[in-house]
């Protein structure tokens, strides 16, 4: 049915299920990601990866809630909050929704547009503060994303061609729970991309299957050409990267991160940890709405 270069193998449809769901197994019990007892809320896109995480997950025992972030880019925003709403209903599983125009005011096309960014970068803190807050308001005391292989190799060649300590410091299939975060865990990385579309097609997992129209020229597409260059001419470039980082590199980068980590302090006006007075999330905010007010005037 399909085969995985890196691994030198062929599977059948059984045994390539079996395979996907016990790299997940594999990732989790490795890097302690998971225990009884916590109460885990999956980030649930409405995409391949997170749609596979949620369905493996459940398959493995563990009893998550998704999270649907509703950005508000155009249609493909509604149709990715279908695509996330179906699967929660066919399988019987509870999907917390939070809207960013409905609760704060502006979505993600006014917020590039207002901070004159990438929209991605206002979109990641946005997902990153959001996942967070919504974890702690729920009661839940970790957050699952599904980052497979290639996006964190892609990330990974990114921090390492600026040498970004602290970046490199945080770049961990886990991130332990401290004042303010909870835990974060990434069980996907130990599969691919093309895995993770072959899973949901072979599971019946309907998925949005368009990339983000905001993301045009985004530096992590680029990283990806790349890695997919040298991955095609050296099965296993892409898993022997991370890992090897994971392995051997990423302890030596650690201090960064916890000198980054020692300085947070509550954000003055909404609580969360960061580095400054107010938190990125909260500035986002604030200079959306003087760049809307100024429009309407
Ligand atoms: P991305 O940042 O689009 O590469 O997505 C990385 C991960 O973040 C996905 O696998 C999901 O777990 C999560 N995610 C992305 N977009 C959303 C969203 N709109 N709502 C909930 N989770 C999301
Ligand atoms: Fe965030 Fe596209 S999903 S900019
Ligand atoms: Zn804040």
């Amino acid at each position: 049915m399909i085969d995985v270069r890196r691994h030198n193998a062929a599977f059948c449809r059984d045994h390539f299920l079996h395979h996907c769901e016990e790299q997940v197994r594999r990732a989790i019990d490795s890097h302690d990601m998971l225990r009884d007892g916590d109460r885990v809320l999956v980030a649930v896109s409405g995409g391949k990866d997170s749609l596979a995480l949620w369905e493996i997950l459940g398959r493995l025992g563990y009893q998550a809630d998704g999270l649907y972030l509703g950005l508000g880019i155009g249609d493909y925003s509604d149709e990715s909050g279908r695509y996330a709403r179906a699967y929660a209903a066919d399988h019987g599983r509870t999907l917390v929704e939070v809207d960013l125009a409905g609760e704060y005011g502006y979505d993600i096309p006014r917020a590039a547009h207002a901070t004159h960014r990438s929209p991605c970068g206002a979109c990641g803190l946005s997902k990153r503060h959001l996942f967070n807050r919504a974890a702690l308001e729920g009661g839940y005391n970790v957050v699952a994303t599904g980052h497979n292989l290639d996006d964190e190799a892609a990330v990974l060649l990114g921090n390492v061609l600026r040498w970004d300590a602290a970046y490199l410091g945080r770049q961990y299939p886990v991130l332990p729970a401290s004042a303010g975060f909870a835990r974060k865990v990434k069980p996907l990385v130990r599969l691919g991309e093309r895995e993770m579309a072959a899973y949901c097609v072979l599971r019946g997992i309907d998925y949005q299957v368009e990339e983000c129209p905001m993301a045009d020229g985004n530096r992590h597409l680029g990283f990806k050409e790349v890695l997919n260059a040298l991955e095609d001419r050296s099965p296993g470039t892409k898993a022997a990267f991370l890992f090897g980082f994971l392995e051997h590199g990423h302890d030596h980068f650690a201090a960064a991160a916890d000198v980054e980590r020692d300085t947070l302090a509550p954000c003055s006006v909404c609580g969360s940890p960061t580095t400054g007075d107010v938190c990125a999330f909260c500035r986002l905010g604030e200079r959306v709405a003087v760049e809307l007010s100024r429009k309407a005037e």
